[in-house]
Parts: C-alpha cells; sequence; structure tokens
C-alpha cells in the first residue's frame, strides 16, 4: 500500500462520538445518521434497545435480559458529500443509561471529534457536562447539536448563554432555527445566508426533504420568524459567534446546528459540517511526544477491552483505534508493552452488535480482535517500527463497593480475581490498611462495573463476590505526606489505587468544597486532570 493510498483514506474518514445524556435523542440522531447516510434503509436497525428491533447477537446474558446494549459498538458507514467526495464515517457509540462506566470515558480516547447532543428543553445536563470534560482535557474539538427542536423548549439565545456561561466554550451557530422551539420553521443557514425549510415526514421514516430558499425570498415564506432570526444572528455576529475554525479545533469554540432527529430535520446538516470542518485523522503523539504520523507503519491504540461477549468461548475482543498506516486480517502485530507478536486471524468489524471479518482498516478505523486475552484498555499495537502510545487515564470514579469473598475455599481465585479485573481496567481496585486485603474497595464510574466484576468473578473465575456499597460519591487524588491528615477527618477515607496513586474519598461534592474551605492547604486534585 503506498503512502498515498494511506493519506488519502485518513483524509476521507471522520472518526467522532456523541456525548449527551441518556434522552437526549443519541440513538435517534445515529439512526438518522446511518439512515441519511444511506447504510441501512430503515432506521432502527442500530441499536438493540428495548422497543426497537434488535439484532442478534450473542453478548453477556447479563445484557440479554436487559435488553440493552453494554458494549460500545463502532459502526462504519459511507457518506456522499454535497460535494461529491465519499466519506468514511465511523461513529463510536458512548454507552449512557445504566451502561455508563469507564468504557464510556475511553471511548473517547479514541475519536478525533465528538457531536456534543443537547435536548433543547433541557440543555446542559449532568452526564453531558461529564462528558464535556474529558473532551476538553483531551481537546477534542466538539461540534454542539441543539435537539428536539419540534418540542417547546428553550430560547436558542439562553441556550448558546448557557454553553458559554456554564462550561466556557464558545457556541458558534452555524444555523439558526427560524421560529421557536415546538414551533419551528426550519433554518437560517448562516453561512449561504438562505432558508433551509422544515417539512415533516410521517414518523420520520425516511429522510425529510428540505427546501433551500433563497434569503430574499425567505420572508415571503416564514414571514416574521424568518425577521427575528435574521435579527438574532445579527446580534450573533456582533457578539463574535461567527464561526471560528481555530478556536473549534482548539476546542474554545463550538459550531451548533439545531435539528428534530426524530423528524429528521439537520441530520444532513451535521453530516455536511462533520465532513466539512471536523479533523481526519491526524496521526498521534507517542508517549515521548513525538507525532507518528497517519502514513507510518502501521500502529494502533486499544481503548477498551469486552469479555464474555460469546460465553461458550470465553471470547475477549479488545477494540483498537488505527492510528498510523494499513491494516490487513492476517498481519502479525506487536504487544508494545510485552514486545510479543499478537496474530489477528481474528479481526472483525463491528456494525451495532453485528460482527463481520474486517479485512482492511485504515487511520480513524476501529477494529476489533478477537482471543485478545493478552490486550487490556491503553496498549499499544505495531507493525514494524516500534511506537507506544501514551496509557489511557484512569477516570473518576463515583461509585465505590466492598467486595467480599463469598466462599471462604475461594480464597486465592478471589485475590487472582480482583488483581485481573484491575489489571484489565474493569474496575479500579483501592487498599487500605484499616480495611486490609480481605475487603478491597472497588471504584467505578458507573455502576454497571459492578455487575460484571460480579459476573465474572462468579463465572469466570470461580470466586463469587458480595458487594457492599460505601457512601461515597468523589474521589480526589491526595499527596502521600497529606493522607494521614485527611484519613483522619470524619465522613472522609484514604485509600490506594494499585498504581501508588492516594485517593480521598467524600461522601459527596459539597463535603468536599466544605473540606476544601476548611483545608486550604491541602492541595486534592481531580483525576482525570491530574493524569494522562
Ligand atoms: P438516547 O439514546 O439519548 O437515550 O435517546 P433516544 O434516542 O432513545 O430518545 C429519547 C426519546 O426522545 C425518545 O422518545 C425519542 O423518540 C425522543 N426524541 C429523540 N429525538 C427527538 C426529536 O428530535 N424530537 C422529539 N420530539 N423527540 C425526540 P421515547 O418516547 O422515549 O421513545 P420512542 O417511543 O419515541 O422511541
Amino acid at each position: 500500500m503506498t503512502d498515498n493510498a494511506v493519506h488519502s483514506e485518513a483524509s476521507r474518514r471522520r472518526t467522532f462520538a456523541v456525548i449527551s445524556h441518556p434522552d437526549a435523542g443519541k440513538s435517534t440522531l445515529t439512526e438518522a445518521l446511518v439512515l441519511h447516510a444511506k447504510a441501512i434503509t430503515e432506521a432502527g436497525a442500530v441499536h438493540g434497545k428495548s422497543g426497537r428491533r434488535a439484532t442478534v447477537s450473542d453478548w453477556m446474558e447479563m445484557e440479554k435480559a436487559r435488553g440493552i446494549s453494554i458494549t460500545s459498538t463502532a459502526l462504519q458507514f459511507g457518506y456522499r458529500t454535497a460535494r461529491g467526495q465519499d466519506c468514511v464515517i465511523n461513529l463510536l457509540d458512548t454507552p449512557g443509561h445504566a451502561d455508563f462506566s469507564e468504557d464510556t470515558y475511553r471511548v473517547l480516547t479514541a475519536v478525533d471529534s465528538a457531536v456534543m447532543l443537547i435536548d433543547a428543553a433541557k440543555g446542559l445536563e449532568p452526564q453531558t457536562l461529564k462528558l464535556f470534560q474529558v473532551c476538553r482535557h483531551r481537546r477534542i474539538p466538539i461540534i454542539t447539536v441543539i435537539n428536539k427542536w419540534d418540542r417547546p423548549g428553550r430560547h436558542a439565545l439562553e441556550l448558546m448563554d448557557e454553553i458559554a456561561t456554564r462550561i466556557g466554550l464558545r457556541p458558534t451557530p452555524l444555523t439558526w432555527p427560524v421560529g421557536i422551539a415546538g414551533d419551528f420553521q426550519g433554518v437560517l443557514d448562516r453561512r449561504s445566508g438562505n432558508f433551509i425549510r422544515f417539512t415533516r415526514t410521517a414518523g420520520g421514516a425516511t429522510a425529510a426533504p428540505e427546501e433551500h430558499i433563497a434569503a430574499e425570498d425567505a420572508h415571503g415564506a416564514a414571514g416574521v420568524d424568518w425577521d427575528t432570526a435574521v435579527e438574532e444572528c445579527e446580534l450573533l455576529s456582533a457578539d463574535g459567534s461567527d464561526f471560528d475554525r481555530e478556536a473549534f479545533l482548539d476546542c474554545t469554540a463550538s459550531p451548533v446546528l439545531f435539528t428534530s432527529a426524530a423528524l429528521n430535520f439537520g441530520v444532513n446538516q451535521l453530516l455536511d459540517v462533520l465532513t466539512e470542518l471536523a479533523p481526519p485523522p491526524g496521526g498521534a503523539l507517542d508517549v515521548d511526544g513525538n507525532r507518528r504520523a497517519t502514513d507510518a507503519p502501521f500502529s494502533a491504540f486499544v481503548f477498551k477491552v469486552q469479555a464474555g461477549m460469546d460465553s461458550a468461548h470465553r471470547d475477549r475482543i479488545a477494540f483498537a483505534r488505527v492510528y498510523s498506516g494499513t491494516f490487513e486480517r492476517g498481519d502479525v502485530l506487536t504487544h508494545a508493552v510485552t514486545g510479543k507478536p499478537f496474530v489477528t486471524k481474528y479481526a472483525q468489524s463491528v456494525f451495532g452488535q453485528q460482527r463481520a471479518t474486517l479485512d482492511t482498516a485504515w487511520p480513524g478505523d476501529v477494529i476489533g480482535l478477537a482471543n485478545a486475552a493478552a490486550l487490556r484498555p491503553g496498549d499499544t499495537l505495531y507493525c514494524d517500527v516500534p511506537v507506544q502510545y501514551p496509557p489511557i487515564p484512569s477516570f473518576s470514579p463515583e461509585h465505590f463497593a466492598v467486595a467480599r469473598n463469598a466462599d471462604p475455599s475461594k480464597h486465592k481465585q478471589f485475590r487472582r480475581g480482583i488483581e485481573q479485573l484491575d489489571q484489565e481496567g474493569v474496575v479500579q481496585v483501592l487498599r487500605s490498611d484499616r480495611r486490609g486485603d480481605q475487603a478491597p474497595v472497588l471504584a467505578a464510574v458507573g455502576p454497571m462495573q459492578f455487575e460484571v466484576a460480579a459476573h465474572r468473578m462468579a463465572t469466570e473465575i470461580g470466586a463469587p463476590i458480595m458487594l457492599e456499597s460505601l457512601a461515597y460519591q468523589v474521589a480526589r487524588i491526595v499527596d502521600p505526606g497529606d493522607v494521614d491528615f485527611v484519613d483522619r477527618q470524619s465522613l472522609t477515607e484514604v485509600m490506594t489505587r494499585t498504581d501508588g496513586v492516594h485517593l480521598a474519598l467524600f461522601s459527596n461534592s459539597w463535603r468536599l468544597q466544605g473540606f476544601q474551605r476548611d483545608n486550604p492547604d491541602i492541595q486534592l486534585r481531580s483525576l482525570v486532570a491530574a493524569e494522562g
């Protein structure tokens, strides 16, 4: 494969994730995107969410019972832009709802941009804010989408203000609603100045026809709503809210679009913005800060390892994002951390929950590697020229539970199993002298991680555990010299992670703030910001 081929394949790819709070419309938007891109002919085949058409898979029994998707899946589809360029879109799922876990954050280490999806009636919600912080920390450019504009919601200017003041991201709308939420007629395309009229379709089952009307005819078509939109856009321009590519790439400003994913409005515009403005794969910085160019020999970064997808085979599949070079199924890669070869006969692509054999992959693509017991999140794989990417950061846990061995005869298995789950990044494991080695504390971003840990301890490791939740919600890194002092405070406890980092656990953020107010000299650092 020539360097040129790699370069041109990389430049037509866009790899992104949607960050949102549950119910903002992520599944609906995903389906609408795929529908527009015409990878599937009928919306509804993407997620096996209850009520929607489920895709057949041999996922974990737990997942089947709940009827929801535990895994983060990579969805790839082609899209021909308005300018006739054939692009390849890789959409990585960030599991939400009950599936929210450390994997949700880890997915964000594998994307080049993110779509921040906001419900027009609700504005910024907690899970969106958490995911946004991870994007900001990793300097991932963000496209903001205000969804459900067909339903009553907040004023568009008020939403822009919320984004600017609460998270310090400068909104730069590319489209602006003509008509208020719940009674809208379409959008003003701020780049062309034209009116894009919205047409309702029955049930949103097909792509909504969009009518483009020249600015001079827009008043006739939309009346005073058009005049209001024009005035508001003038206000936006006066306020410095015009699109600024550099600030977008720097994660300080965000282009904004208004959509109704359920009615398939604005989805085309999102695809166009993604393909025109979002960055293509651009290589990656290694541990020494050197950039490995996309046309360098193959390299990829494991961002997630899924166990138990096939209970009959104790299958383990590692999801790796390609950073450079070409991948051909059958290539023998090197596992950077051990130096051992890794055979890729079983490489797969994952569409929704269906797996298919994958033969070739390019920078920006995600490959699923089966039989990946040796791989961990954060591992690097390469061909020919060695490279090692920085480890995946561990994200701030918000759920804590003491794990106890339920079967005294399985003492050894218990220890080994907990160690294995820790190494694999299924949960973070914390210990303290006070609690002893028999009672490690499992720490997680979402409670589903505990379910996975308990399931694997019982079925795979053969040492069932009992979990007792602890009433902590916030963890901060504390310096070794301050451990004793912090540990002595009431309703607070310091525990040590396997990598030696000391974490102070607080029952909630008010308690943390109170502690900081009373002890301004004690440095407490948040996890994502302190690492990576
Ligand atoms: P999620 O993946 O972010 O959790 O959200 P999901 O797409 O499941 O959407 C949550 C609810 O919001 C769904 O309604 C969905 O139909 C609705 N929704 C999504 N986008 C829009 C939109 O643009 N406009 C309006 N009006 N509704 C939208 P539901 O009642 O929970 O399910 P359903 O029976 O409609 O599928």
